[in-house]
């Protein structure tokens, strides 16, 4: 298939290019390298399935760049998007503007290539819902805005669902993917970075790990191969497994059941990596940040036939070897 990977330097994006092109598939990643990192794709940069074009996904001459590549493409994945939290607070607008916007320009593309369109979501979608698991099919709750702008980001990733969901009416065959805490060692681990990615970070550079608040807040952390693995059945999958139903308009929540506490998280995080520094509780966190967040992914493993794989356990040992084995 030619497809088109649209946050490609990214941390998810750059491993769904690289396993796209592992099965064979032309592969075009389009990536503003506001947040990616080009090296992340530097082993299939050459490749002659590959083409990597920079620029704004939102911008009609960037899009037309990527169809020159190889001519039109019979499946989009959709990731450029701004994430992270620290973003979510301080610069609400851009990303409610990147989020909606790049999504609304690449639905039209598909809509225009007759392509198929998976959107990567959030479960950050679902706002403040508190009833767990979240469903695939579970209502969004969000606060006041007069409270914060946390939901920038789940509000923008909402009303791309709510875009995705508008466009089947036009005969777009779309999907949605909501992955839950994806966890690699690409995860950045810089102040705007992502929690493993950031107490990771603190180990390597001698620091103490913080944990916001008294870390019972809790995560459902998913392994990258994991995440990627529900994107590509997502994407290539045209029925559900047993064949009865087109997948069309479904959503997918892509993440492992097994709940941790952030407290538990950076127990783990010491145990694996060894440090002697003992994590730092108490830190002040992000107002309004969520206190659970569990999925029930029966729609993937049903319909897809995704099932988690990885254990936190296995996964956080199997990054920390990667991180330390590559300076
Ligand atoms: N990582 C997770 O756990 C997680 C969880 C839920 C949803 N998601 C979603 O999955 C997708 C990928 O997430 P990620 O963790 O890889 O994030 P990421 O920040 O590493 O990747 C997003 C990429 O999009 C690029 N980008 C931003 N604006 C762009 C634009 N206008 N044009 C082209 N490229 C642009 C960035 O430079 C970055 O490389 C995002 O849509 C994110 O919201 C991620």
């Amino acid at each position: 298939m030619r497809v088109l990977v649209t946050g490609a330097a990214g941390f998810i994006g750059s491993y769904l290019c690289e396993r796209l092109i592992e099965d064979g598939h032309q592969v075009v990643g389009v990536d503003n390298l506001f947040r990616g990192v080009k090296d992340h794709l530097a082993s299939i940069i050459q490749h002659p399935m590959f083409r990597f074009v920079e620029g704004d996904v939102s911008q009609d001459h960037v899009l037309d760049a990527c169809e020159e590549a190889f001519g039109g493409f019979e499946l989009i994945h959709h990731l450029a998007a701004i994430n992270g939290t620290r973003w979510f607070h301080e610069a609400a607008r851009t990303v409610i503007d990147v989020n909606v916007n790049t999504t609304l320009k690449t639905l039209a593309a598909a809509e225009r290539w007759g392509s198929r369109y998976v959107f990567a979501s959030s479960p950050e979608a679902f706002g403040d819902a508190a009833n767990m698991p979240l469903m695939e099919r579970s209502s969004s709750v969000f606060p006041s805005s007069h409270d914060h702008q946390r939901h920038s980001y789940g509000g923008s990733k909402y009303l791309g669902e709510l875009a995705v969901q508008h466009a089947l009416a036009t005969g777009l065959d779309a999907r949605i993917v909501r992955p839950f805490n994806a966890y690699g060692s690409r995860l950045l681990g810089d102040a705007y970075g992502q929690v493993i990615g950031m107490m990771f970070h603190a180990v390597r550079s001698q620091e103490a790990i913080n944990v916001h608040g008294n870390g019972s807040q809790t995560r459902s952390f998913t392994h990258i191969n994991d995440v990627i693995e529900g994107f590509v059945l997502a994407g290539e999958r045209s029925h559900s497994v047993d064949g009865q139903r087109l997948l069309s308009g479904c959503s997918f929540n892509i993440g492992s059941s097994e709940e941790v506490s952030i407290l538990e998280l950076s127990k783990r995080i010491v145990k694996v990596t060894g440090t002697q520094i003992a994590p730092v509780v108490g830190v002040e966190g992000y107002f309004g940040d969520s206190k659970r967040r569990v999925p029930d992914c029966s729609s993937a493993e049903r319909l897809l036939g995704w099932r988690c794989s990885t254990s936190l356990d296995t996964g956080l040992a199997e990054v920390w070897q990667e991180l330390t084995s590559h300076p």
